[in-house]
């Protein structure tokens, strides 16, 4: 069983380190538990006592928990710290090298990784001292999972909501390569394609990578090694995985092609079909009231040729299908001309789907058609995953 040293520090979101909690264990995690002060002002050591089933540790000089377990076993003894959710000042504390509590003593005595989920008010987190000391953390190693975007329990609005329990744990799961792709290496396009019409112009679609993001985190905690090649999206750089920025669609071809071999590749990515003979000036009116035509030459077609049959082939390919009108029957299609093995289609037609939080698919493969009900983007991309890790069994 892998072990996990969870340190819950300060703040109102540390009522959802019981869910985590929960969460981990039900995964098959043991966790131990170290709530610091300010913690033990939201949650009791006596909850998570009982939902991890263990001793919680909160002081560092307690000869109870010397005699038991010193603080520098008690350090090594897990696979993964996690601190969730992480204020401002155990962050600085970590930056800073301090160890004047329990909780900054392990930090700094642990020879194990470190996760961490911060959780403070937007300006705490925006401000510049906390956006070092983050920076200065993930370059000794440390790994953060982002904080949400929304409303605060201040009152306020922005970046700063701890991260929500699946999703660290997903990243615990990432983290410990754990899970039933371990070994398996995936490649999975996201976003979409900006073609340049001229210096300061582009062709794009309404794609928002949420979806092919959300997978490849999902693969990433089913243990598989991902390689995310995305366009240009506006999304927080997803954990635990190698990620490749391109714009072009040409660019995302290269890309791919250099990433391969791959056991996996979901092209999730909305590609342009084509590119335009890009001007090297700015376009300009020339009065006459005529619009300049665009030439328009088309992009390689990635997914069918990570589909040709070949010893580079991915032994599971996936591709996506995004129709107005005759979904089945055209994503169906698709299939077939494109030689991947299984096909998610979505009708895109008015619906919301392209760019919002949710999906609402039908599964295409060999042995025939799954219609999902419409659930989130995020239960999608585990719900996909789950079945690829069934297919590897
Ligand atoms: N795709 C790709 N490379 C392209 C175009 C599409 O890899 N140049 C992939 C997409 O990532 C998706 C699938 O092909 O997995 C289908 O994309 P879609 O836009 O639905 O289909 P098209 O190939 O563009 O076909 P059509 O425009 O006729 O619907």
């Amino acid at each position: 069983m892998k072990r996990i040293l969870l340190i819950v520090s300060g703040g109102i979101a540390a009522y959802k380190a019981l869910e985590l909690v929960r969460l981990a264990a039900k995964a098959g995690y043991g966790v131990t538990a170290v709530l610091t002060e300010a913690g033990k002002q939201f949650v009791t050591p006596l909850s998570l006592q009982a939902l991890t089933g263990a001793k919680v540790y909160q002081d560092l000089f307690s000869l109870t928990d010397e005699s038991e377990m010193g603080h520098i076993e008690l350090s090594r003894a897990a696979d993964l710290v996690v601190v969730a959710p992480a204020t401002a000042n155990i962050l600085a504390k970590m930056a800073g090298g301090l160890s004047n509590d329990l909780a900054s003593t392990l930090l700094l005595a642990t020879d194990k990784r470190v996760l961490v989920a911060p959780a403070m008010n937007v300006r705490m987190w925006e401000h510049a001292a906390t956006q070092a000391n983050i920076a200065l953390l993930q370059n000794r190693g440390v790994l953060v999972v982002q904080p949400d975007e929304g409303p605060m329990a201040c009152g306020e609005y922005g970046p700063g909501r701890l991260a929500e329990p699946p999703v660290i744990l997903a990243a615990i799961e990432a983290a410990l390569n754990d899970g039933p792709l371990k070994g398996k290496h995936a490649i999975v396009t996201s976003g979409p394609t900006h073609e340049p019409i001229d210096p300061v112009r582009y062709l794009a679609n309404r794609s928002s990578g949420k979806q092919g993001h959300a997978i490849a985190a999902a693969l990433a905690a089913q243990g598989a090694r991902v390689t995310l090649i995305s366009g240009p999206v506006n999304l927080p750089d997803p954990f635990g995985l190698t990620l490749v920025k391109v714009e072009t669609a040409r660019e995302m071809f290269e890309a791919v092609q250099a990433a391969l071999p791959a056991d996996i590749a979901v092209c999730a990515a909305a590609v342009a079909d084509w590119h335009v003979e890009q001007a090297t000036q700015k376009l300009k009116k020339d009065g006459s009231g005529k619009p300049p035509a665009l030439n328009l030459s088309e992009n390689p077609d990635i997914l069918a040729t990570i589909s040709k049959p070949g010893p580079q082939r991915p032994r599971l390919v996936v591709g996506f299908a995004a129709e107005t009108e005759k979904l089945e029957e055209h994503a169906t299609a698709k299939r077939a001309r494109k030689n991947c093995d299984w096909v998610v289609a979505n009708n895109v037609g008015g619906t919301g789907i392209m760019g919002g939080d949710e999906n609402e698919v039908l599964l295409i493969t060999a042995k025939g058609t799954e219609s999902w009900a419409r659930m989130g983007k995020a239960a999608l991309a585990q719900k996909l995953s789950t079945k690829i890790g069934e297919f590897f069994e």
